[in-house]
């Protein structure tokens, strides 16, 4: 039997439910008055190095949205910060890499660390989130996926064009072997971590994948993917998310994962068909549509429902982040109308 408050769950395993489950990527964020009044107190890195607080902000979403799972508070670049790079937070420019690994030479200087020991505020925030849920819903781990944790490590920060990165592979694989290697080990042993504090599936983020060839991105990234979605604990689902990837969906599945997240820039039928039926997935609403009216978000939920169309394993979500300036109700009524619309 499956628990009604699993949906997630079971969706992620592609097992029927009584209606589509739903959660948002960054639920928890600036668009939340709730964490808005916390972040005039603290500094992003200071509450993620709070686990009482980034409890309180985890939870807060499921309370107020009515969504179907919730996910650690934390970001994709923590990792980053005891390989010694200075990781930075700016008000302006978002985050800042101020030492960026461009050479063999930078890779093989950054600092050895063990995640376990490292990184052990994240999974006393997973220990105090689950204890929080009290099984109501389940709780969603994550990662940086190797390549944009590369990127940004190599940039510096956000890149339009990702011409260090690409150069580095181009006139130094035996380097970008090395640092790949690298982060796919601390990425894998982070999330399993994550597992054992009390993350019931987690979800890797390789935001900035489509920015690749889809062949640069089947010999350059695919492999270590696929390496750290190996070594994640066994029944765990791993929810693989990209965007940007429409020609490389074939690429993607391969990669591996029990769900595949899809962005907004494909059609959800269309895409599902191009990995393939027999895997779970997720998305894909615009996050901009939450700026048109409760009718206009209804029906374009009704549009995206109607090309899952009511296969088990669909998991709905935005096609990427929600913006900082979506309005709290128009959320609650994009969560209002899945479930609605979906129930069978
Ligand atoms: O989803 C959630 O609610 C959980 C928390 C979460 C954050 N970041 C908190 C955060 C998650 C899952 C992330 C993932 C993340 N972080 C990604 C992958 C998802 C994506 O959006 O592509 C990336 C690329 C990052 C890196 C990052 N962190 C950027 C580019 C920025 C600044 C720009 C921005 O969108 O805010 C951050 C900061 C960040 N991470 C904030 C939050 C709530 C805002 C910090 C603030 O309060 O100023």
């Amino acid at each position: 039997m499956i628990k009604p408050n699993h949906v997630f769950l079971a969706a992620c395993r592609r097992q029927q439910t009584s209606y589509t489950p739903v959660w948002l990527m960054r639920q928890a964020g600036r668009y939340m008055e709730e964490y808005r009044k916390l972040r005039r107190q603290y500094g992003f890195l200071e509450l993620c190095k709070k686990p009482d607080l980034a409890a309180e902000i985890a939870v807060a979403p499921v309370e107020r949205l009515g969504v179907d799972a919730a996910i650690l508070f934390a970001d994709i670049l923590l990792i980053l910060e005891p390989m010694g790079v200075g990781l930075e937070y700016s008000k302006s420019d978002g985050p800042v890499i101020h030492h960026p690994v461009r050479s063999g030479k930078d890779v093989d200087g950054l600092k050895d660390f063990e995640p376990e020991k490292e990184l052990s505020f994240v999974y006393d925030a997973v220990k105090k989130i689950s204890k929080a849920l009290k099984n109501k819903v389940p709780l969603i781990g994550f990662a940086g996926a190797p390549f944009t944790l590369a990127s940004y490590l190599i940039e510096g920060g956000g890149s339009r064009n990702y011409v260090h990165t690409k150069k580095l592979f181009y006139t130094a694989p035996e380097a970008w072997k090395r640092l790949m290697e690298r982060l796919t080990k601390l990425t894998s042993e982070y999330l399993n971590c994550q597992i054992a504090a009390g993350a019931e599936a987690v979800q890797l983020f390789d935001s900035w994948a489509g920015c690749l060839t889809p062949s640069d991105y089947e010999q350059f990234v695919l492999p270590y993917t696929r390496a750290v979605i190996d070594a994640i604990a066994p029944g765990v689902p791993v929810i693989n998310f990209t965007t940007g990837t429409a020609g490389s969906l074939k690429h993607i599945r391969a990669a591996g994962g029990a769900v595949i997240g899809f962005d907004w820039r494909v059609n959800l039928d269309e895409a599902w068909e191009a990995v393939g039926y027999d895997i779970a997935v997720q998305g894909n609403l615009d996050p901009v549509t939450l700026y048109a009216s409760p009718k206009e978000i209804k029906n374009r939920v009704a549009e995206v429902l109607r090309r899952a169309g009511a296969r088990p394993g669909h998991i709905f979500n935005l096609g990427h982040g929600v913006l900082p300036e979506t309005p709290v109700e128009h959320v609650i009524a994009m969560v209002e109308a899945v479930h609605e619309i979906s129930a069978r």
